[in-house]
């Protein structure tokens, strides 16, 4: 297994549509595998592989609850339900915060590495990560869904901090100690939504 390079804003790989993938492969796998390690080395929520250089539909996803982390292979929203605003960050975006719209529930439809379909309901941060990961594979980030301008902060950090602070993955809950400025920053944010 392996630690791959995070990309971040703004390559442009970030931008691109993701391809459905055919078959599970035994480079399939390894690509899976080294985008877990990579998620937990970053301390993120999830992953998708463009962020880190392929253009596979995939995605690796693992919340606090989860014993295993969950693989989604040409993952696509079946349906949404509700909306509220959350918080969340991006492993492709560091030093950043958003408030963002999200639905309060998904339902997602997915290959798992056994090359088997499978459908879930899910909610609360699970569908959040869901809806994050699936955007990034169609090119989209979460500062395209920001409530307004001033909705993106940079994330300052108190000197005393330890590395437990540093914690600023796809989609952590918000619960780190990380000040926010009130200062608004632009960075490329777009009213037009997935457009290079
Ligand atoms: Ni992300």
């Amino acid at each position: 297994m392996a630690i791959l390079d995070m990309r971040l804003l703004p390559d442009p790989i970030l931008r691109k549509q993701a391809k459905k993938v055919a078959k599970v492969t035994p480079q399939l796998r390894r690509l899976v595998e080294n985008m877990v390690e990579t998620m937990r080395d970053q301390r993120g929520v999830g992953l998708a592989a463009n962020q880190v250089g392929s253009l596979q539909k995939v995605a690796v996803i693992e919340t606090p609850e989860m014993e295993e982390p969950m693989v989604l292979i040409n993952p696509e929203i079946m349906k949404a339900e509700g909306e509220r605003q959350v918080e969340e960050g991006c492993l492709s975006v560091p030093g950043y915060r958003g408030l963002v719209n999200r639905s309060e529930k998904v339902r997602v439809k997915a290959m798992g590495l056994d090359g088997k379909i499978y459908r879930l309901n899910a909610e609360d941060l699970l569908a959040q990560a869901l809806e994050h990961e699936i955007d990034h594979l169609n090119g989209i980030l979460y500062i395209d869904h920001l409530v307004d301008h001033e909705s993106l902060y940079k994330i300052t950090y108190h000197e005393h901090d330890d590395e437990e602070d540093e914690f600023d993955g796809d989609l952590d809950d918000g619960e780190d100690e990380a000040e926010e400025s009130t200062e608004s920053v632009a960075v490329e944010t777009s009213d037009s939504g997935a457009e290079d």
